[in-house]
């Protein structure tokens, strides 16, 4: 694939992984992904923006063919799906200077063995001349780790943001053709790695509040020309107070449980409450993450098994509790055959969550006509809380 130029002497160069499905080891891309990295070729010198992950280096590297010189590789991101082949580019283009947060700095040396004497530093609201452009780089930690940082092409009124507004999203399409599409993929990504830091995202929202952005340029997936939507529902994910929303990550074993989930679905449905049921056996567990970002209240479902929560419940209570969404309330329904410590190690595995949690139901094999009835009751507890909120 060859550059492809986005406004005058400004290119798109990168790479479509049509085919990845995971990142990270951990989280599902149903849809790929891009890495996207670009150039800027000012009057007197020429910044190439970001690099793409190694194993795409091969195609990725003939698209630089065509160009004279690289004076600044800018290196938003440490993370190596975007600075996995500067070390690769140093070495075409030896005078090249990594710029860089002065956190990233140690992380390019410690994750790549970039040379330290290879790397400046740039401060937060610094700015670098290219001649007739001028790059204005925002300190953004936490978009997607502590050292993260965006540039905005002042002349252009571009924001290059990284991860920050990115989805995964292999298309041809270099711009936005589909904003639902773009809108779930977008909201998943939050979701996995930037909700458990809302108030600093919200921080880093309200410092671009004061630039006027024409166009936002991430390093996955398409570029937003109009950039006033994803912005607005960024606002929205971090701060909006959670909806009148269960969600409900379960697994059942000889189907006790099933039934117990079934009747909680119901129950909640007639009392006006959302739910948004996960079988834990087949989900992707990006839904599951993407629910997270509205719901008020998590219910787990879980048999006991092995005198503990079912594993992949216990993996669904750690994700929600290592992503930290914005419920307020939580418990635990499912059934057991003779005994276990299934509550006791549920509520020692969410001390992350700021929830109240609701009288559990646990029943002792096929769910009687009592444990159902406490179903209910559990159902019109929710329901009751999500009133007093105003969830809506
Ligand atoms: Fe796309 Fe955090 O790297």
């Amino acid at each position: 694939m060859l550059k492809r130029q986005i406004l005058e002497k400004i290119y798109w160069l990168g790479a479509i992984d049509w085919d990845r499905r995971l990142f990270d080891s951990l989280i599902p891309l149903p849809d790929g992904t891009t890495y996207n990295a670009y150039v800027i070729e000012g009057s007197e010198k020429t910044a190439l923006l970001d690099t793409v992950d190694a194993h795409l280096a091969g195609p990725w590297l003939a698209q630089l063919e065509g160009l004279a010189k690289i004076d600044y590789i800018v290196s938003h991101h440490a993370e190596q799906d975007h600075s996995g082949t500067i070390g690769q580019v140093l070495q075409r283009f030896p005078q090249a200077k990594v710029v860089t947060s002065p956190k990233a700095k140690s992380m390019l040396m410690d994750l790549l063995r970039i040379p330290e004497e290879a790397i400046v530093t740039v401060a937060d609201g610094e700015t670098l001349s290219l001649g007739d452009k001028t790059l204005k780089f925002i300190h953004t930690p936490w978009v997607h780790w502590p050292e993260t940082m965006v540039s905005y092409l002042e002349e252009d009124r571009i924001l290059f943001s990284c991860d920050f507004f990115g989805s995964h999203i292999a298309a041809g399409d270099l711009y936005v053709t589909d904003p639902c599409r773009v809108y779930e993929a977008a909201k998943r990504y939050f979701a996995e790695i930037m909700m458990p830091f809302r108030s600093t995202i919200q921080k880093n929202m309200d410092k671009l509040k004061g630039y006027d952005i024409r166009m936002i340029a991430p390093s996955h997936g398409q570029i937003y020309d109009q950039p006033a939507w994803i912005m607005d529902a960024y606002r929205e994910w971090v701060a909006a107070p959670p909806r009148n929303l269960v969600v409900l990550p379960y697994v059942s074993m000889h189907g006790s449980t099933q039934i117990m989930v079934d009747h909680l679905i119901a129950a909640l449905l007639e009392r006006g409450v959302s739910v948004e049921p996960f079988n834990l056996v087949v989900t992707d567990i990006g839904k599951l993450a993407i629910s997270l970002v509205d719901a008020a209240t998590i219910v787990v479902g879980t048999p006991t098994v092995l005198a503990g929560p079912h594993p992949l419940a216990a993996y669904a209570t750690f994700l929600a509790n290592a992503l930290r969404p914005k419920a307020q309330f939580l418990s635990i329904i499912g059934s057991y055959g003779w005994g276990g410590k299934t509550v006791e190690t549920m509520a020692g595995m969410i001390s992350n969550l700021k929830v109240e949690v609701l009288t559990p139901v646990l029943c002792k094999g096929l769910p009687t006509p009592d444990v159902l009835k406490a179903l209910d009751n559990l159902a019109i507890a929710i329901a009751a809380k999500h009133k007093e909120q105003g969830y809506t």
